[in-house]
């Protein structure tokens, strides 16, 4: 498939170098999931980085002090992610022997992680064959095939997911799925992407369509 394979060799070019990725602890991996979500990079990898020297395994995560946890998530916010964080910490540790579930159907079984993070962790980790669907794959893929649908509503998510999962290379999710969320990242971003230099001004919809600016769509609820 020519959009994947563009895609991936651009990622191999432009990615940026992150603590979490070139390696496939699932315990990293899923930290920096957590911390990531509603909350940029820049501001996530410091405290990433205080984390895992503080608590470098699982285990160490799951005997820390609650107090401990919650003091190094201080600025970050929403800190039901880290009293999530540690009690699945605890069952990981304590019931499954330090070893995380190696599927995506498994790992949406624990407390505080959803279809997003049970894709990231099984794909990054494990390399299967699923894809993930965050915001940057919502807006990459509403304007590379010029789709319409609101993607607030209840169907596009499933809509979405069947066109991530239908490009992905199979044996390459692990890339695949890094690729296209560094691209809406940095090169498809909200507002005012530059589409001159852009590796899909050839190919992408939205763009052909002069819809860049108006993709994807999302309604108020
Ligand atoms: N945002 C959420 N997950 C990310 C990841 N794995 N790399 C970069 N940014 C992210």
């Amino acid at each position: 498939m020519k959009f994947s394979n563009t895609l991936i060799h651009w990622y191999l070019q432009n990615k940026r170098d992150l603590p979490w990725r070139n390696q496939t602890n699932p315990y990293f991996i899923w930290l920096s999931e957590i911390m990531l979500q509603q909350t940029r990079v820049a501001q996530g990898l410091p405290y990433f980085l205080s984390f895992t020297k503080a608590f470098p395994t699982v285990f160490d995560l799951a005997n820390a002090h609650e107090e401990q946890v919650l003091k190094l998530w201080q600025g970050l916010g929403y800190y039901s992610r880290a009293r999530n964080l540690h009690q699945t910490a605890k069952h990981i540790a304590y019931e499954f022997n330090g070893e995380f579930p190696k599927t995506s159907k498994d790992l949406l079984q624990l407390k505080g992680i959803g279809e997003y993070t049970a894709a990231a962790i099984a794909s990054f980790a494990y390399n299967e064959n699923v894809p993930v669907v965050d915001g940057n794959v919502f807006r990459v893929l509403a304007r590379y095939f010029d789709i319409d649908t609101d993607i607030a509503s209840a169907s596009a998510k499933k809509e979405f997911t069947q066109i991530a999962q239908q490009l992905l290379p199979i044996g390459q999710a692990n890339l695949f799925n890094q690729a296209i969320m560094e691209f809406g990242a940095l090169q498809c971003v909200p507002k005012n992407p530059d589409c001159n230099i852009c590796i899909f001004n050839d190919s992408c919809l939205a763009l052909q369509n002069k819809k860049v600016g108006l993709l994807p769509v999302k309604l108020k609820k």
